[in-house]
């Protein structure tokens, strides 16, 4: 994810023009011209504070980091709510189209006029922000009772606990354990999404929902409507992938745990979420085939240190002709978990004066799954890098499922070729052959996508108060059971917050931004491979080294958000609408043989329904 200062959407500001006499005269063209030129400096100013209080704060959990935080961050949205209010002046008044574009962004913010609960809401979000960091679970029993009593599992040990174990029991005990931890931090979020509401209502949104909704240059509710025709478009895919990993549970964990139709309990899809499923690799691989190049055991054998493996991200975005990262982002970003304080360790990029001080921070691991993690949070580092020169209202993703998409597109050209190369693969490794690569590539990719979709239909509820605090688990575990198909590994207690389970629900991250990039980043490929001139399957295809490429990429990633996102996406690839169709294509050879091998698979275990 990018780090903006807390409540992205609110960071916009001003109390200037409150000052000049806003009710009486008609405003003028060249009023708003300096109202916009000092909202900017404004934000800008204000947002750069917020976010270095919020830096210290992930980087060092305390009670005073968590304060001086959610108090930076009160002043910036107090600015950004004033001047979203003040913008409104403006509105009727004819004006260039940067002007109007800019007023509209002021306009994205809720505004909260008191004090008060503006300090509540930055602290509550501060609060729950850091709970997720320092979360932990202290088993006293079960397969997970640590050696020493009282020792406790935080995020990453439970994370690899679902990656590694093969006991359903300890699988159990770890996705239990986890989802214990949002349980102390439910009240908090009923307080702060009425908080939100109040503040996006003051603006004229009918809840936050509305708000986040209204950021895709378009009505908000063409964009919920855009949303679903995109999951109606690729959920036969991944009906088709469920399905198969289904018969291969069931061979791996028998028919008792995993039912023949329904939803499957989640404890088994190898991580805490079941929002990808690359740690089932090995029991989902096709049968008969060589297993594939292995780049964790690679990465932790040589043993390729956090550092290096950031240096080769960045040698990947140098080759496409993009600038070197400066000294500065090498001395101050955090490549490895500390072990004498508390961080939040969720991946993130930063960028801290907003034109050349860009960070990232991440507990890394030598993974595949962090190899790719880095190639994301650099994407976010070059687009920012990439729009320095746009005004402060400008320097933005063209939409933020752009700005998740960019290191994403990317990571896939990370392929064994592209290994080979850079000499982290050798020429004796086994390729694996392209069934075996696109499997590994849908576990990630393709099983994440009912996943990105729900969690903001979810939220969308709750903002609109469809959901209520009572009903947070229920109406989650409807979604989770009827969209992704998985089901909750044990009945729920009262009091629960299994959403709260996800950093983005804790840290009030929206999350449609995923979904849109993960149709995003095959539609980007598609284009740049073209650029780069690579003929052969898409999957096939790195665009390592390509300056045609490259030069086509910072084209689109320059523009920042000075345009309406269908621009940008029209300057990278010719086409105005996001569209399934690009994923479609990539993996339309796995799709056929998941199409055959389920067949198969069903006549073997015909209590499967086909
Ligand atoms: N930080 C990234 C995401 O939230 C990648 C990750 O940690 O999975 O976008
Ligand atoms: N980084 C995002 C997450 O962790 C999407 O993969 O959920
Ligand atoms: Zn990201």
């Amino acid at each position: 994810m990018i780090r903006r200062p807390l409540l992205a959407q609110w960071a916009v500001l001003v109390a200037l023009a409150l000052s000049t006499g806003a009710a009486l005269a008609e405003p003028t063209a060249a009023q708003a011209r300096s109202f916009i030129q000092a909202a900017e400096t404004r934000l800008e100013d204000l947002a750069i504070r917020a976010q270095r209080a919020q830096w210290v704060a992930d980087n060092f959990i305390t009670v005073d980091t968590e304060l001086i935080s959610s108090q930076a961050s009160e002043q910036l949205i107090k600015a950004s709510g004033e001047l979203a209010l003040a913008a409104r002046r403006f509105k009727g008044l004819k004006l260039g189209a940067i002007e109007a574009r800019k007023l509209g962004l002021l306009q994205l913010s809720g505004y909260l006029s008191q004090a008060a609960d503006r300090e509540r809401l930055t602290r509550l979000l501060a609060g729950m922000n850091g709970a997720y960091g320092r979360g932990k679970s202290c088993p006293q029993d079960g397969p997970l009772k640590p050696a020493t009593p009282g020792d406790c599992l935080d995020l990453g040990a439970l994370e690899q606990v679902m990656a590694e174990s093969r006991d359903p029991a300890a699988l159990k005990q770890a996705w239990l354990g986890w989802h214990e931890v949002a349980r102390s931090y439910k009240d908090d979020y009923v307080a702060y999404t009425a908080l939100a509401n109040q503040g996006a209502r003051a603006m004229g949104y009918r809840d936050n929902g509305a708000l986040w909704r209204s950021g895709y240059d378009m009505p908000e509710q063409a964009f919920a409507a855009d949303m679903e025709r995109l999951w109606r478009q690729v959920q036969p895919l991944y009906a088709e992938l469920l399905r198969y990993a289904r018969f291969k549970l069931r061979q791996t964990y028998g028919r008792d745990l995993v039912p023949a139709q329904g939803p499957i309990p989640a404890h088994l899809f190898g991580n805490l979420w079941s929002q990808s499923w690359e740690y089932l690799y090995p029991l989902l691989r096709p049968e008969g085939s060589a297993p594939g190049f292995d780049l964790s055991r690679v990465l932790a054998q040589r043993p390729v240190s956090p550092k290096e493996m950031v240096r080769i991200g960045e040698g990947f975005y140098t080759s496409l002709g993009l600038e070197p990262l400066p000294p500065s982002f090498w001395e101050r970003s955090l490549f490895v978990k500390p072990q004498d304080r508390e961080v939040v360790c969720h991946a993130s990029a930063w960028n801290l004066t907003e034109s050349d001080d860009p960070r990232i921070k991440m507990c890394i691991r030598p993974t595949d799954e962090d190899f790719l993690t880095i190639h994301h949070e650099l994407g976010h580092v070059y687009y920012d890098l990439a729009y320095r020169q746009q005004s402060k209202l400008f320097r933005a993703g063209a939409n933020d499922g752009f700005h998740e998409a960019i290191g994403d597109t990317v990571a896939l050209s990370v392929t064994p070729d592209y290994l080979r190369q850079i000499g982290l693969m050798s020429a004796r490794d086994p390729a694996g052959d392209d069934i075996d690569a696109l499997l590994k590539q849908a576990l990630q990719k393709i099983a994440f996508l009912p996943f990105a979709y729900l969690v903001d239909q979810w939220r969308w509820q709750v903002y609109g108060g469809q959901v209520k605090p009572e009903d947070f688990d229920a109406s989650w575990w409807r979604l989770r059971e009827q969209v992704q198909g998985v089901s909750r590994p044990e009945p729920a207690r009262p009091g629960g917050f299994d959403a709260g389970a996800k950093y983005h629900v804790a840290s009030d991250t929206s999350y449609a931004r995923y979904f849109l990039a993960h149709l995003l980043q095959f539609q980007f490929h598609r284009a740049l491979c073209r650029e780069a001139r690579q003929t052969g399957p898409l999957h096939r295809c790195s665009i390592f080294g390509s300056r045609a490429a490259g030069a086509k990429f910072q084209a689109m990633l320059q523009m920042g958000a000075s345009k309406p996102w269908p621009e940008a996406l029209q300057a990278l690839t010719g086409e105005r609408q996001v569209d399934g169709g690009a994923l479609i294509e990539y993996f339309a050879p796995l799709q056929t043989w998941l199409g055959r091998e389920n067949a198969r698979l069903q006549s073997l275990d015909p209590e499967v329904r086909p």
